[in-house]
């Protein structure tokens, strides 16, 4: 766009994203420059920039990818409304909100591509319960016992939707706009649902129906399988959480879902 960079603010400790104010005809305007970090491979822009592609031509919530140089890996977005900041205790409007716009997207039927491929677990690009099976991290008899459940059930079937790959909390905005969609893909909602649900309960100590509920409204149709999500969401977590409470209400949100299963 051939603006001149006024002010670049780092949006993830001192990595990027970049908020970057730009020079637009005389007039700064505020974007998000998203490019190579330590953390952030040329893979993950790719699958950004498409998944921002297809959430403008479906009219789905996302920021709008302004202009992207894959050999550069590089991509400028717009920013997105709203903020991440969530009350100290439990938003269900916005519970309610987050599963409805999570029903757009899984509204949008596609197939595999090479930028946005098959996700069968949130965060792709983690595999903790893998990480356990090959002795990498410590386990624990709940994590091996629900991962060997899970690798001995047959993968819920269904078509193919446009999946998010990260929901939590600091991706979704006050707005419900959906942020940072570098682990996009298709797959089952399932992938979103769980992970939602499993970040909200270790957030929050509770697994309310209020996220399920309003996607099925939304989407007209049954969310299914959704122990068996749950259960792929919280073991694709480290085996100890950032603190001891967060990583007994995951374990209890993974009981809880194994007890369905
Ligand atoms: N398009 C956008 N509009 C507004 N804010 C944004 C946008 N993209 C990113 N941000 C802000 O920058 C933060 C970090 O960006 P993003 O979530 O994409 O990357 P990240 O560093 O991988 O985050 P995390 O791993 O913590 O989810 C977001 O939590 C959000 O506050
Ligand atoms: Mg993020």
């Amino acid at each position: 766009m051939g603006g001149a960079i006024r002010s670049v603010q780092a949006l993830h400790d001192d990595q990027g994203p970049w908020r970057v104010g730009v020079d637009v005809g005389g007039r700064e305007r505020q974007f998000v420059l998203r490019s190579l970090t330590p953390r952030i491979d040329a893979a993950l822009i790719a699958t950004g920039a498409a998944a921002l592609e297809v959430a403008e031509v479906y009219g789905v919530r996302a920021p709008r990818l302004v202009a992207k140089d894959l050999d550069r890996c590089v991509t400028l977005e717009t920013v997105a409304s709203g903020n991440t900041n969530w009350p100290r205790t439990l938003p269900v409007a916005r519970l309610r909100a987050a599963g409805a716009a999570l029903a757009r997207v899984h509204a949008i039927r596609l197939e595999p591509s090479p930028h946005l491929p098959s996700r069968t677990r949130p965060i792709a690009v983690d595999d903790f319960a893998r990480d356990r099976r090959l002795g990498n991290l410590p386990t624990t008899p709940l994590l091996r016992q629900a991962d060997e459940l899970i690798q001995s059930l047959p993968q819920p079937q269904g078509e193919t939707v446009f999946v998010h790959g990260d929901v939590w909390p600091g991706n979704l905005t006050s707005t419900c706009t959906l942020i940072d969609w570098k682990t996009a893909g298709v797959g089952n909602p399932g992938v979103d649902l769980g992970e939602l649900r499993k970040q909200i309960a270790i957030t929050y100590g509770a697994t309310p129906q209020h996220i399920v509920d309003a996607w099925e409204s939304a989407s007209g149709r049954p969310a299914t399988d959704i122990p068996y999500w749950d259960a792929v969401a919280a073991l694709n977590t480290p085996t100890t959480l950032y603190n001891p409470e967060a990583t007994a209400r995951r374990d209890a949100f993974l009981r809880a879902a194994l007890s369905q299963l």
